[in-house]
């Protein structure tokens, strides 16, 4: 198999921490890259890199890992313009909006549903995006939540059913009715689509009861948890997704001492979504009150058209550490390694020997000018499983 060296590296994050200069980060000044096929086989200071047959030059440029953004919810048709502009003018934001979506969503061929989904993929690789979760949860009937995820499925092998986003208009009457359908029917034709189960746990959703029922009766089908939690207000979100050892607890607005506690101690990453309080006007997460507790913290885009319709992982890493405490080495760390953690991935997120090569070339000397030149495209090129894919 060919290898090719990237070299010319002026600061190459690894996230390593025996590597470097020994911080979270494992920072190597002056470094190269080696990749053999799909893989990372060497990262080490340039003088000692070994003989390759290919080298690409960076230029004195910073490399990051690709970004992993674990959260996304991509199956959708449509867009809520009116809804933003209205919300930008004092209206708050509430879950109904989503019915809007999911009957635009309804209405859509799987052509455009997936075109969709290509459209922002390729829109958030530009961006340093080489890992995506996405989810259903604006079909919200058997046959439409299934051909969420069997779109999904084609672009992505992170896939999460959130029959659970809201309770489906068609139960608007029966909530109970609308539970057992997805703890029954919807997981039966869903569960073989997907990896992870999700419930949308919030005042207007589903409360800690019905949420539980839903994550265990996906876990019985070979689902592993994840939860949207604390988002809009306090509630038992977070405290049922480290009771059940879900990969992630997302959002995490709104947390008591007891919350920010229970994360601490367990293996729940606390993924943060700058973009939704961004775009709802909402108070944002305290991410240094989670990392100084312990907690470990991913960065995600949450894109979806009603409450954050981004796809840039570096502006979540702005407002991150413009606003939410994090220092600009934590925020590069949250967006790679946090999101492969709220993955339980470890392949990717990190450049070292065995890791997938998915890479970012910046144009710029260090990451540190992700957060510093806030909106400003830096993104040179970006190699994913070793195949140069943009710019
Ligand atoms: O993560 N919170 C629930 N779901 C999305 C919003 C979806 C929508 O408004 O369409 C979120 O913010
Ligand atoms: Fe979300």
């Amino acid at each position: 198999m060919t290898t090719t060296a990237i070299t010319h590296i002026s600061a190459l994050v690894t996230n390593d921490p025996s590597l470097g200069d020994a911080s979270p980060l494992g920072l190597i000044q002056d470094a190269a890259v080696v990749i053999e096929g799909d893989r990372v086989v060497w990262t080490g200071e340039s003088s000692k890199a070994p003989a390759t047959d290919n080298a690409v030059d960076a230029g004195g440029r910073a490399v990051i890992p690709g970004f992993v953004d674990s959260h996304s919810h991509l199956v959708f048709a449509g867009d809520r313009t009116q809804e933003f502009n209205a919300r930008m003018s004092g209206r708050p934001y509430s879950a109904g909006g989503i019915r809007t979506t999911v009957a635009a969503t309804r209405a859509a061929t799987d052509e455009e549903l997936s075109a969709n989904v290509a459209r922002y993929l390729a829109e958030a690789l530009r961006q340093g995006t080489t890992t995506f979760e996405t989810k259903s949860g604006y079909g919200l009937t058997v046959e439409d939540e299934a051909r969420a995820l069997r779109v999904a499925a084609r672009h992505t092998d992170e896939v999460t059913f959130l029959g659970a986003h809201i309770v489906s208009p068609d139960y608007a009457d029966d909530p109970a009715g609308y539970v057992d359908l997805v703890t029954g029917p919807m997981l039966d034709a869903c569960a073989p689509h997907a990896r992870w189960v999700d419930v949308f746990c919030e005042r207007g959703a589903f409360d800690g009861d019905q949420a539980r029922a839903i994550l265990t009766a996906g876990r019985a089908r070979g689902l592993h948890p994840r939860v949207h939690a604390n988002q809009l207000g306090h509630g038992p979100g977070v405290q049922l997704a480290v009771e059940l050892d879900a990969a992630s607890a997302d959002h995490c607005t709104h947390l008591t001492d007891a919350d920010v506690d229970a994360l601490a101690h367990s293996a729940t990453v606390a993924t943060l979504l700058p973009g939704a309080e961004f775009s709802t006007r909402a108070p944002w997460p305290d991410a240094r009150r989670l990392l100084d507790a312990g907690a470990t913290v991913a960065l995600s885009t949450d894109c979806n058209p009603g409450s954050s319709f981004t796809s840039s992982l570096p502006f979540c890493i702005a407002l991150a550490v413009r606003d939410m405490g994090m220092t600009p080495d934590e925020a590069l760390w949250s967006a790679t390694a946090g999101g492969a953690a709220a993955l339980r991935r470890d392949d990717v997120g990190r450049l070292t020997p065995g890791a997938r090569a998915d890479l970012v070339v910046l144009d710029a000397p260090s990451h540190v000018h992700l957060a510093y030149r806030p909106g400003v495209p830096l993104v040179h090129q970006v190699w994913r499983a070793g195949e140069r894919v943009a710019a």
